[in-house]
């Protein structure tokens, strides 16, 4: 079963289809949102690692570790063609999870690419490695989504939308049609950006924001209509 979708094949990504065993890299509330799914599908999460010491697993069932270096003592005693990765660290992260992505394939395990089984999928979108689509988020007609986005939960992303990679659209979040939204760029909760608007590579639009016009790069936005952030 794959999530409401006219195909499970896109660029050459295979959605929901595992190795058996599976690492998340994240171990708090993006952890907790994707295991389900990855059960859902038949995988079985094995291990956690994060970066933070000491961080107590998200589940009593999972053990964690602690960065690269836990990585690789883990590693030693696993088969790498079995074993899959999820980098579960929400955003603004975009271009960490694209830099863990890199090292973790060199390492020699493979990303996994997830969606929720009530999200629908256009069977024209194109879904790159790695991106994490959840629970009632909709993809519609020939967007094209780049590696290691995540569509949050009920966000949609609207006919020929581009995400470039490490894009996230965070819960609620309304993308019109044919959109771009550049690497790196966190799209806040509830927020609406109106069609043929471009934003910015790691530019950040706030929760709620109306974004009526481009939005430069690195540049912070928030309000209706959406205004840059200027501290002082
Ligand atoms: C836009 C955002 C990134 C700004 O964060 P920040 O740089 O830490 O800014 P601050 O919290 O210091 O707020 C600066 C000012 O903007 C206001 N502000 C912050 N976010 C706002 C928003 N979304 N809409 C309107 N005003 C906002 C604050 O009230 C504050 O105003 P003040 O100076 O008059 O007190 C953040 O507030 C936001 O909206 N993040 C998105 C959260 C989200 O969607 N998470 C999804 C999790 S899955």
């Amino acid at each position: 079963m794959g999530p409401t979708s006219g195909s499970n094949i896109h660029m050459n990504t295979k959605i929901n289809v595992f190795p058996p065993k599976v690492i998340l890299w994240g171990g708090t509330g993006q952890a907790k949102v994707v295991r389900p799914i990855i059960e859902h599908y038949g995988a079985t999460v094995v291990a956690v690692f994060d970066d933070t010491p000491n961080l107590a697993s998200p589940f009593p069932d999972v053990e964690i570790h602690q960065g690269m270096a836990g990585f690789r003592r883990w590693i030693e005693n696993h088969e790498r063609m079995q074993i899959g990765f999820c980098i579960a660290i929400g955003n603004p992260h975009g271009r960490l999870r694209l830099r863990l992505e890199e090292q973790l394939e060199h390492e020699g395990i493979q990303p996994i690419t997830l969606a929720h089984p009530t999200a629908w999928i256009a069977g024209n979108a194109r879904i790159g490695s790695g991106c994490q689509i959840l629970a009632g988020a909709i993809v519609a007609e020939e967007s094209r989504i780049g590696r290691q986005c995540i569509i949050n939960t009920k966000a949609s992303v609207d006919h020929e939308d581009v995400l470039e990679d490490g894009v996230e659209i965070a819960p609620g979040a309304t993308l019109c049609g044919i959109v771009h939204v550049g690497i790196g760029a966190w799209i806040g909760a509830g927020a609406t950006v109106l069609p043929r608007i471009t934003i910015g590579a790691d530019a950040i639009v706030g929760a709620g924001a109306v974004v009526t016009r481009d939005v430069p790069p690195g540049v912070t936005v928030l309000g209706i209509p959406a205004r840059q952030l200027r501290k002082s």
